[in-house]
């Protein structure tokens, strides 16, 4: 579904992504893990298309996007969140999610105008989807709050619902429970393993191994821009130099 091939990324004189191969199969869950400034987030941003990578390739569902603009890479069907919450803060929590679809709106400006019948059938039809969302992420009886007011762990499920709006095939979690307690944390892993289950590929970026070993399917480690790792959970948890570099530090 998702393949790097050789990416490298320089930032002036830092490389943050050296020769990254990287495959994320269709309908699996597939972990990135790594220290702080390993180049994980550089990543996201070159295969979501906000960064672009120095050489190399990325394939995503037949398409090669490391060139490719971002709102294009969203239309193949690729989605994200960030790991610093990107919210319109003084919008609901429902118009967050109508808000989101519009980048594949078909209505066009003028028939948004003039509240013709085409574009009042879509804006149902994207209530319908929000309010899908809405049910499904615990969120309804805050919709119509504005979206900065929520407390934090309610502003990390809004953000995914938020991704998922535009029905994506693959959806790139950054650090998505940065901030929650256990409890939430652990809730949040039964969100994208239902996210499996509807038939979503999935690339989650984690700090907190607990995650990591409820959901993933395979985990790759990046190290300094280097991928020293690749394996199942329970193969990484034991890997010499995967502890050195990164498990030694937490334990
Ligand atoms: N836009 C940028 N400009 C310059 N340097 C950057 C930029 N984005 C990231 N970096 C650098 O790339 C390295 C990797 O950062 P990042 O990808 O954010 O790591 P991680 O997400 O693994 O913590 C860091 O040294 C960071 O300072
Ligand atoms: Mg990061």
């Amino acid at each position: 579904m998702l393949e790097l091939r050789e990416v490298t990324k320089n930032y002036g004189g830092l490389r943050s992504l050296d020769s990254v191969n990287l495959h994320a199969e269709a309908e699996m869950i597939t972990g990135l893990i790594g220290p702080n400034g390993a180049g994980k987030t550089t990543m996201i941003n070159c295969i979501s298309g906000l960064d672009h990578p120095t050489s190399g390739e990325i394939i995503f569902d037949g398409h090669s996007i490391e060139r490719t603009p971002a709102h294009r890479i969203t239309g193949y069907g690729l989605a994200r969140t960030y790991q610093n919450i990107r919210l319109f803060n003084q919008m609901s929590v429902l118009e967050n999610l109508i808000v989101a679809q519009h980048s594949d709106g078909r209505a066009t400006l003028v028939e948004a105008l003039f509240f013709l019948p085409s574009h009042l059938r879509e804006y149902r039809q994207q209530r319908e989807r929000a309010f899908e969302l809405l049910e499904r992420f615990h969120l309804m009886n805050v919709k119509d709050a504005p979206a900065g007011s929520l407390p934090y762990g309610d502003q990390r499920r809004l953000e995914m619902a938020r991704a998922l709006a535009t029905n994506p095939k693959m959806i790139l979690l950054d650090e998505p429970t940065a901030g929650m307690n256990p409890i939430e944390t652990h809730e949040l892993g039964e969100h994208i393993l239902q996210m499996k289950e509807d038939g979503l590929t999935i690339l989650v970026i984690e700090h907190d191994m607990s995650l990591i070993s409820q959901v993933c399917d395979e985990v790759y480690v990046l190290n300094f821009g280097v991928i020293i790792a690749n394996d199942t959970v329970e193969n990484i948890k034991q890997n010499e130099e995967v502890i050195v570099a990164y498990l030694g530090r937490e334990d």
